[in-house]
């Protein structure tokens, strides 16, 4: 039986090749993808969503918009790495299919109330504003939650939006907050692992390769995306952060890490949105975080490569 998840997304050229990457694995049923406020604003990043779905066929897979700002904060946006579409780089043709009438928060709740419990899985790619106002509105959803694998955080690379904190618990650090306290299992694919995970321009023109659509529309996004992150970090590929969650569900063995605790900074301006982790448990706080600190980059790309060329 594949597994069920719902990605919750601010897409986001990685996003997008995380979607991808989650459409084209049968191991996993993508029931629902869930736009959030992030990289760009909303109403961008759910358009996104639609037209990544329909490049991978998948027209069928429902799109909804969720929350257009963080729970208490402005929305600190990401253009100068994403563009200003936040997908810029491919010309991907405007979406056919139209968003969901329901409101992505109400959605979360309501399918995480009727499936059975510990049956659904929560990718979530962007700031948790979505998983924190879903954790409000109806607290019960969080033993329902079969597991929270996220991308965000970073404790031994620091940061990369602020020195201290990496962009989705830095946009929305009270959602984060609620959602590391919420007692759901969680997993957090975090910049130290990313920033292992870089797409040098071998890897890219392999994915360009394949020769389908969506390996030429992933070389065209990501190489628009990385261009920043280039001339930023100096190495030889940009971090690739988003799939690492999808990667990690459908080959956990390229990643390691520990259980530990990790708290999230809400209230320091100097460091707000750092994710506090106790890798080395010198506090008794409650482990809640499965934090993976390491990635096999020839592994998940290999994995990558294979499945994008499963798609259209
Ligand atoms: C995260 O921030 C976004 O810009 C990316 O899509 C990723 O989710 C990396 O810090
Ligand atoms: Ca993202």
């Amino acid at each position: 039986m594949p597994r069920k998840i719902i990605i919750d997304t601010d897409p986001g050229q990685d996003d997008a090749v995380a979607i991808l990457l989650a459409l084209a694995s049968p191991e996993l049923e993508v029931l629902g993808i869930v736009a959030v406020a992030g990289n760009v604003g909303l109403h961008h990043n759910a358009n996104n969503a639609l037209k990544i779905a329909e490049l991978a066929g998948r027209a069928d897979v429902p799109v909804f918009a969720g929350c257009a700002r963080p729970m208490r904060r402005t929305l600190v946006t990401a253009e100068h790495v994403h563009g200003d579409t936040g997908l810029n780089g491919p010309d991907l043709p405007q979406p056919k299919t139209a968003l969901q009438a329901q409101h992505g928060v109400d959605y979360i709740i309501d399918t995480l109330m009727a499936a059975e419990p510990k049956s659904i899985t929560l990718c979530t790619l962007g700031p948790l504003t979505n998983i924190g106002m879903a954790l409000v509105k109806q607290p019960a959803i969080a033993e329902r939650i079969a597991e929270i694998v996220m991308m965000g955080g970073g404790y031994f690379e620091a940061g990369n939006i602020t020195p201290a904190a990496e962009f989705n618990i830095y946009v929305d650090p009270e959602a984060a907050d609620l959602v590391m306290r919420c007692g759901a299992p969680i997993t957090m694919m975090t910049l130290d692992v990313t920033h292992q995970i870089q797409s040098t321009p071998e890897r890219l023109n392999a994915i360009r390769a394949i020769g389908n659509k969506s390996g030429t529309a992933v070389y065209e996004m990501l190489t628009f995306s990385e261009s920043f992150d280039l001339k930023k970090y100096g190495w030889d590929g940009a971090p690739l952060h988003d799939p690492t969650v999808i990667a990690y569900l459908l080959r956990p063995e390229l990643f390691d890490g520990r259980l530990c605790n990790v708290t999230i900074e809400t209230a320091s301006e100097l460091t707000v949105g750092m994710t506090v982790a106790d890798y080395w448990h010198v506090t008794d706080r409650p482990r809640n975080v499965n934090y993976m600190r390491n990635g096999n980059a020839v592994g998940f790309y290999a994995l990558l490569l294979e499945r994008l060329a499963l798609l259209p």
